[in-house]
């Protein structure tokens, strides 16, 4: 038989529809019996299943858990989320990445301040006019926390229906997640699918999660649809889902430093508020993979000062221009972000300040007491405003306890903590 070919993009047809109902209620007498502990599973609250399913969107459960526990400890509500303090809200998030997510619980926590007296709407077009909720994560809320009968279609969702249905579409086109949008809809109408919508949209989630899963072969035998998958029966469930490839990543390198100072507190930066990572802490970078030679001189002799940009100018600013010292090469470290990889190349030095506090500085970081921690106040652990200082001087237990740094540096994150 000739395969479907990606052209042939069509929707659902209701022979299929019929296959997706019939295969609803094996699929949740599984689910009951196989489902995860979660923590959102246990005492759920709108406010609790919005969390988790913002958090899981670019996380692995597992790796979510931990994360989903610390931030409901310290921030147990809307209101207390919509009340952080960016810089917490960013430690809170340090590492889960994708950063916007947090910034747009907040915003969406003051919305429903504001708007609907601290309690999450309950509809899904409601929902997704909250910033950062999309149909997903809409479907999700309105489905899990509120019982309406409303798809919640993912990665995992869309990859166990392609492969129950041996379907070949390209699963990164919106025709196709809408078809499958609509079909589940339609499966939601009755039966058990229709009584607790909101476990079934988590039993499709699981199934792709634990048993239909997207590398590596698929556990077949454990499969509550294992008579009823085309991909099984073909023996096809590797080749799907298909999904189209993206384009190919831009590479940007950079010569990243670690400057010390004589507390030993490392100079940070703070990114402009857009793009990638905006508003964070970040490493002082130079354009380019530079070798120490070079870092050297650019930094010892103000060289290439259009090159350098920001760090020459802070170090100018913190009366330091001259004077790194002991410059080291400090590792090697890669991250990917969604359109561009960093390839990072990291030197060492000794960062000597003519004085201290300097005055730009005196803002954002005190004096260190004798065991270079921070006294009060901290001020960073504030909103970030756009008179929040550019530049700072953290000490190892800030940043350990307090500071985000993001994922992308955390190839030198031991190293910086003083853990290798
Ligand atoms: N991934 C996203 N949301 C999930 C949920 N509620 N359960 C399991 N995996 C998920």
């Amino acid at each position: 038989m000739q395969r479907k070919k990606l052209a042939d993009i069509c929707p659902i047809t209701g022979e299929e529809t019929a296959v997706l109902k019939g295969a609803a209620e094996p699929l949740m007498a599984w689910y009951d019996g196989a489902k995860r502990d979660l923590p959102w599973r246990r005492d759920i609250t709108p406010y609790r299943v919005w969390l988790s399913e913002i958090m899981l969107q670019q996380t692995r459960v597992e790796a979510g858990r931990e994360y989903f526990l610390r931030f409901t400890e310290t921030l147990p509500d809307v209101e207390t989320l919509a009340n952080v303090p960016d810089e917490l809200l960013m430690k809170l998030w340090e590492g889960l990445g994708y950063y916007n997510r947090a910034r747009n619980l907040k915003k969406a926590a003051g919305v429903v301040m504001e708007q609907y007296g601290g309690q999450l709407p309950s509809t899904y077009e409601e929902l997704l006019g909250l910033p950062g909720i999309g149909p997903y994560t809409a479907g999700a809320i309105s489905s899990i926390a509120f019982g309406r009968q409303r798809p919640a279609v993912d990665g995992n969702v869309l990859r166990v229906v392609m492969r129950l249905l041996g379907r070949y579409d390209d699963i990164a086109r919106d025709s196709v997640k809408k078809a499958v949008e609509d079909a589940l809809l339609e499966v939601m109408k009755e039966g058990e699918a229709y009584r607790r919508p909101g476990d079934f949209n988590q039993s499709l989630m699981e199934l792709g999660a634990i048993v239909c899963i997207p590398n590596g072969q698929p556990r077949c035998d454990d499969c509550p649809w294992a008579e009823v998958c085309a991909a099984k029966a073909q023996n096809i469930a590797m080749e799907l889902p298909v999904k189209q490839t993206k384009k190919q990543r831009r590479i940007e390198e950079k010569t990243v430093l670690l400057l010390w100072d004589q507390e030993d507190r490392l100079l940070l930066h703070r990114r402009d508020g857009k793009g990638l990572l905006a508003g964070l802490w970040e490493l002082p970078s130079l354009p380019g993979k530079l070798d120490l030679e070079e870092v050297n001189r650019i930094l010892a002799e103000g060289e290439g000062q259009a090159l350098v940009g920001d760090v020459s100018q802070t170090l100018a600013e913190e009366g330091a221009s001259r004077m790194v010292t002991a410059l080291r090469p400090a590792g090697e470290a890669t991250h990917i972000f969604s359109h561009v990889e960093w390839h990072m190349t990291a030197f060492e030095g000794i960062l000597q300040a003519k004085e201290d506090p300097t005055p730009g500085e005196r803002s954002t970081v005190r004096k260190s007491s004798a065991r270079g921690v921070a006294e009060e106040p901290r001020p960073y652990l504030r909103d970030v405003k756009e008179e929040t200082p550019r530049w700072m001087r953290a000490s190892r237990q800030q940043i350990r306890d307090e500071v985000a740094l993001p994922s992308a540096f955390k190839g030198f994150r031991s190293r910086i903590l003083g853990e290798s």
